[in-house]
């Protein structure tokens, strides 16, 4: 049997990421795909080899209303994401939902509900868990073996060439750097520091906006205490480019990430000066694969709404007590 996935929205994760992921499932295939234009769904559903008979929409309803289309991929602004999922799951469809998982709380949490009361599984695509050389890392420091963690910090940023992109702007997005990247720095370290260390306790964030003027973070530092005593933070920009890098300093060990927060699953990893071994897996395969196999019951989902929750939640507070980025705390759907 093989599980009928669409996928919403043609942009750049889904063309470069999410759709070529696809060919490489067990047990499922890309069926169907949304877009605002038909031409374009058409376009993307024939490159991309999606298998059902009538594969392209320009209507949600109808996208939605076929009965063989099990499962969505949301991959389009993140304003966008609440009511697109909660769609889904009221046609009855399994949701994998791109980061962050909504741009308000409340919506992330009748996002969670929702997929809750039709009993679909919801899952959110933090894909940087499925990077083979985190996992050995994750799974070391939560057996004890790097000794107690003290300290984390990640850095991830890129230089946009202006603020055309919908994330500079209030319509679509909340946040800038903090939503392209800083997102998923916020996942990485409670992933790796949460199951030791204790929830977030405390949540500060500093923002410069200052060369664009716009209501978003172009450079944001936030950080971050977890329950146990560790300290931790990350810093996003769009306004240069860097290396990016990982680190995290523990009792017994010092692990080092170079270049492996980013779409391949490369980049290298010592512990303690030595280089770690691990497999160039494609994590996007990573996240949609266990997405499937939680649909078919033979895996838990490794990133649930109440994580992609949080995580909205604190990336409002970071914003919010920068006291530079709006409070507004409205639903949108
Ligand atoms: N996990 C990751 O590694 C990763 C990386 C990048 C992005 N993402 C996430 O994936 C989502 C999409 O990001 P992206 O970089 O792919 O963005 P993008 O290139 O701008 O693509 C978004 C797509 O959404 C659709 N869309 C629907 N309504 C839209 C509207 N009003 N304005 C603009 N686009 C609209 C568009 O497809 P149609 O024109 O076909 O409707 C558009 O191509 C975001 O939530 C982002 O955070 C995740």
């Amino acid at each position: 049997m093989s599980i009928n996935v669409g996928i919403i929205g043609t942009g750049r994760i889904a063309h470069m990421q999410l759709a070529p992921a696809m060919q490489h499932i067990r047990g499922a295939r890309l069926w169907s795909v949304l877009s605002r234009d038909s031409q374009r769904a058409v376009n993307f559903a024939n490159q991309h080899g999606a298998m059902a008979p009538v594969n392209a929409y320009d209507s949600l309803s109808a996208f939605l209303a076929d009965p063989s289309l099990e499962a969505v991929i949301i991959a389009t602004p993140d304003a966008l994401h609440a009511r697109q999922a909660i769609a889904a799951a009221r046609a009855g469809k399994h949701v994998l939902l791109e980061k962050p998982m909504a741009t308000t709380l409340a919506d992330a949490i009748a996002v969670t509900d929702t997929c809750r009361e039709e009993r679909v599984k919801l899952g959110i695509a933090y894909h940087l868990r499925w990077h083979d050389g985190h996992r050995k890392v994750a799974d070391m420091l939560h057996q004890g073996l790097l000794g107690k963690p003290r300290y984390a910090r990640a850095i991830w940023t890129w230089q946009a060439e202006d603020n055309s992109n919908w994330r500079a702007h209030g319509e679509l997005g909340r946040w800038w750097g903090l939503a392209g990247v800083g997102t998923h720095c916020m996942d990485l370290l409670r992933w790796m520091l949460v199951p030791v260390s204790g929830e977030v306790t405390q949540c500060t964030g500093t923002v410069d906006m200052s060369h664009y003027g716009g209501p978003h973070d172009e450079t944001a530092s936030v950080s971050l205490q977890f329950g146990n005593a560790v300290v931790a933070d990350f810093t996003t920009s769009v306004m240069f480019s860097t290396p990016s890098r990982f680190e995290l300093y523990c009792d017994e060990a010092t692990v080092i990430c170079e270049g492996t927060l980013g779409p391949t699953g490369g980049g290298s990893i010592t512990i303690n000066n030595a280089p770690l071994d691990f497999d160039m897996l494609n994590p996007y395969v990573g996240e949609i694969q266990n997405f499937v196999d939680a649909i078919e019951g033979v895996a838990r989902i490794a990133v649930p709404g109440s994580e992609g929750q949080r995580n909205v939640e604190l990336l409002l507070q970071a914003a919010k007590s920068s006291g530079h980025m709006a409070e507004s705390e409205e639903p949108v759907t």
